[in-house]
C-alpha cells in the first residue's frame, strides 16, 4: 500500500554542468519508471537546472533544507515559494550533517516542518542516532524523541503528507550499514511511535526511508524488509548506473 521513495540527496557536489550531466543519464535510464517514486536532490544551486532537464520524466524535484519564513533577510537561506517556483514538491529537512554543522535542533526541525506543509511542500524528516547512543542503548529513545518533538503539533492530515527517513549518524558515508533487521527494528519503533501520538491510519500510511551507506548491493535485501519504504541515498546517488540500480530495486 505504500509506495517507495528512492531520493538522492547530492549534498554539496556537482557543478551545475555535472548536475545537467547526471539528470540526463538518469532521465535516460529511469525517466519513465513508475515502480517507485524517484526524486532528486541536488543543490540549490542546479535546482533550476535540474528542473529543468527532468521536466515531462517521472522524476520529481527536492531541496536540501529550506528557511521557514516566508522571505527576509536571512542571508543564504531559501524558502518554500523560491522551491515551488523551481518545480520543487520535497524538501529534505533535520538531516544530520545540519544538525551536526548547522546548528539544526528538533524545534529548528519542526518550524520547517510546518512551513513546508503549510507551502505544499512534502518534508522528508531525517532522524538517527549517533554510534555512542546507539551502544548505550539508547537509539530508540533518541529516535522517538526527534520523531515527536520534529512532529509536534502537526494534524492528522499533516502527517500524510510527510516522510521520515531513519539514518544512523555511524552509517552516513561510512561504508557501514545499519544490518536490516536493525534497521527494519528502528523503522518499526517509528511507525510505533507515530500510531501512539497520531493514529493506526497515519502510521500504515508513512513512507519510512532508510539513509547511510545504501548501495546497489545493499537495496535488495534492506527493501524486502517490511517497514523499510524506501532509501535516501548520498554517495551511490552521485553516479547515474548505481543510482539507477538502487531505484530499480528488487524485494
Ligand atoms: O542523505 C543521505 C545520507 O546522508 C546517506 O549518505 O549514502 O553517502 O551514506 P550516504
Amino acid at each position: 500500500m505504500r509506495k517507495a521513495l528512492i531520493a538522492g540527496n547530492w549534498k554539496m557536489n556537482k557543478t551545475d554542468p555535472e548536475a545537467i550531466e547526471l539528470a540526463r543519464a538518469l532521465v535516460a535510464e529511469v525517466g519513465q519508471y513508475e515502480a517507485c517514486d524517484i526524486l532528486l536532490c541536488p543543490p540549490f544551486t542546479s535546482l533550476k537546472s535540474v528542473g529543468d532537464v527532468i521536466r515531462g520524466s517521472k522524476i520529481k524535484l527536492g531541496a536540501q533544507t529550506m528557511h521557514w519564513e516566508k522571505s527576509g533577510a536571512f542571508t543564504g537561506m531559501v524558502c518554500a515559494d523560491m522551491l515551488k517556483s523551481l518545480g520543487c514538491t520535497y524538501v529534505i529537512i533535520g538531516h544530520s550533517e545540519q544538525r551536526q554543522f548547522f546548528g539544526e535542533t528538533d524545534e529548528t526541525v519542526n518550524k520547517r516542518t510546518r512551513a513546508a506543509l503549510a507551502n505544499g511542500l512534502t518534508p522528508i524528516v531525517c532522524v538517527g542516532e549517533f554510534l555512542e547512543q546507539r551502544e548505550s542503548g539508547k537509539h530508540e529513545q533518541i529516535v522517538r524523541d526527534q520523531v515527536i518533538q520534529g512532529l509536534k503539533g502537526l494534524t492528522s492530515d499533516e502527517m500524510k503528507q510527510v516522510a521520515i527517513a531513519y539514518e544512523p549518524v555511524w552509517a552516513i558515508g561510512t561504508g557501514k550499514t545499519a544490518s536490516s533487521q536493525d534497521a527494519d527494528d528502528m523503522h518499526a519503533c517509528i511507525r510505533s511511535t507515530i500510531e501512539k501520538v497520531w493514529n493506526r491510519d497515519v502510521a500504515q500510511g508513512l513512507v519510512i526511508q532508510y539513509g547511510g551507506s545504501v548501495k546497489p548491493d545493499t537495496i535488495d535485501e534492506q527493501m524486502a524488509m517490511p517497514n523499510i519504504d524506501g532509501a535516501l541515498v548520498g554517495g551511490a546517488a552521485l553516479q547515474a548506473d548505481s543510482f539507477a540500480r538502487i531505484v530499480r530495486f528488487q524485494a
